[in-house]
């Protein structure tokens, strides 16, 4: 292990945890760190023989604040520990959760944006965000840079889906996860469980680690596995952005009668083939391009609409984003909406469920880019605000689990997406701001307002 780790004082001290907390009403920091359990100390019961709460060894220990900072002092890194309580000061993070299990080899950092929205919500899980898998030998700071920026963006979506819980974002260092070792998987819902946290499986994980937390008894805060109650999460994301759609459709005409519009579909994977499908079905008239760099599906998708005789046609993937239509849908990747890409734009609408559309690394990046799209009047809202249906769905399952219903999530898509598109572009226009900055300004009011 690097040197410059939150982990490695923990390693060489036989500790197990760090917490980093912050609170931002006060500008305070506390850190705590401890062993919490013998490093021979068997997960494979988890959940079984012992919790989240039980006490795991005789030889506990805890550091307070000050011998916290004291042990980073004596490895030499305290400058390295302040750029990371730095990264959670700047964001208003509540704090990381720092998990290590030197016998399994796995640093687990549990970032934690905001709990204010879950702590009344009646449920173990306060927060929800995915996790992810990083090798053990990427750059730590990067990684963590990366899960405090997913923690936030957890908190904006699930503000966005009206969900009562705050966002996180869980970051493992480990090798690739087997999925028939079951201290490895006690371990991680028990790390899950530290936090309060639902999750589902998100990059580097399998989506069948739900399914063997749920078999296994470890933990039910895990959604959207293969063999869940629901299926997949793209059509009832798909269909969220199609009545989000719709909204800013009448924003714009005065009415959502979308007839003879023309679209651009970019990606046809999970969300993409369900968006073209929906336009396809729903719009009269419609024009509609589809693009994605797998033209076997994109060939598929095509022959499978002109056969109902739907006016679809393949348009290459370096074109699809400058192609001239009413709609753009961009379904595939972030970071398509750039200083380069923007000028050169040919729709009126961007509306698509990609991840971070545009380009940037701040909040404020973001909000300068969107004010181009606004002086090239390109109708567009962060996608957050309306790609947030997956989000929905995932805490669907975490609700009611065996007895998730499709039914009801596509109703809170109905209730809750279109009314909060509508709400946020005509405020947007009220305030003189863009849909996106006017996004930002009210999840920012409700999470740092007066209480
Ligand atoms: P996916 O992986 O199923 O599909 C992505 C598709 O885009 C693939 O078919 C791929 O071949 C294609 N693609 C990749 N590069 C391309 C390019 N340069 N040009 C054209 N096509 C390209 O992913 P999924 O689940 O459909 O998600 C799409 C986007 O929506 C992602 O940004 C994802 O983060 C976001 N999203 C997905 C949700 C979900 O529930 N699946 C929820 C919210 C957001």
């Amino acid at each position: 292990m690097e040197k410059r780790s939150l982990f490695y004082p923990l390693d060489q001290e036989g500790l197990t945890t760090l917490r980093i907390q912050y609170d931002w009403k006060t500008g305070n920091v506390f850190l705590q760190a401890s062993k919490d359990w013998d490093e021979d100390f068997d997960w494979s019961r988890y959940n079984h023989d012992f919790y989240v709460e039980s006490i795991k060894t005789r030889t506990a220990r805890l550091l307070n604040d000050v011998e916290t900072r004291a042990m980073y002092e004596k490895y030499g890194i305290s400058d390295y520990l302040e750029e990371v309580i730095d990264l959670v000061r700047q964001g208003k993070h509540f704090g990381i959760d720092c998990f290590y299990n030197k016998r399994l080899d796995i640093r687990y950092l549990g970032n934690m944006h905001n709990r204010k929205r879950g702590i009344n919500n009646t449920r173990h899980g306060v927060m929800k965000g995915g996790i992810r898998r990083h090798e053990k030998d990427e750059n730590e700071l990067e990684v963590i840079i990366d899960g405090l920026n997913l923690a936030r963006a957890m908190t904006f979506k699930n503000i966005a889906g009206e969900l009562p819980v705050g966002g996180c974002k869980s970051c493992v260092m480990m090798d690739e996860l087997d999925l028939n070792n079951m201290d490895v998987c006690g371990f991680l819902a028990f790390c899950l469980d530290e936090m309060r946290c639902s999750t589902g499986p998100d990059m580097g994980f399998p989506t069948e680690m739900t399914d063997v937390m749920k078999d296994n008894g470890f933990s039910v805060q895990y959604t959207c596995g293969p063999n869940g109650p629901l299926g997949s999460s793209g059509p009832p994301t798909a269909y969220g952005v199609f009545v989000a759609l719709k909204e800013a459709v009448r924003f714009l005409n005065g009415s959502d009668d979308m007839t003879g519009m023309s679209f651009a579909v970019q990606g046809l994977g999970e969300v993409g083939a369900s968006m073209a499908g929906l336009i396809a079905d729903n719009v009269k008239d419609a024009k509609i391009y589809v693009a994605d760099i797998n033209s076997a599906r994109v060939d598929e998708i095509v022959a499978k609409y002109r056969a109902k005789g739907v006016d679809m046609e393949a348009i290459a993937p370096e074109d699809v984003l400058f192609a001239k239509v009413d709609v753009l849908s961009p379904c595939a990747m972030g970071g398509i909406l750039s200083e380069e890409t923007i000028p050169k734009l040919n729709c009126k609408i961007i509306w698509g469920s990609a991840n971070n559309q545009i380009k940037a690394s701040s909040v404020e990046e973001e909000c300068r880019l969107s004010k181009l799209l606004a002086e090239r009047n390109i109708l567009f809202q962060t996608d957050w605000w309306h790609n947030t249906a997956g989000v929905m769905f995932g805490y669907e399952e975490y609700k009611y689990q065996k007895d998730a219903s499709l039914k009801r999530t596509y109703d809170d898509i109905d209730r809750v997406l279109p009314k909060n598109t509508w709400l946020n572009l005509n405020k947007a226009k009220e305030l003189g701001l863009t849909p996106t900055e006017c996004a930002y300004k009210t999840v920012m009011d409700e999470l740092y307002g007066d209480d």
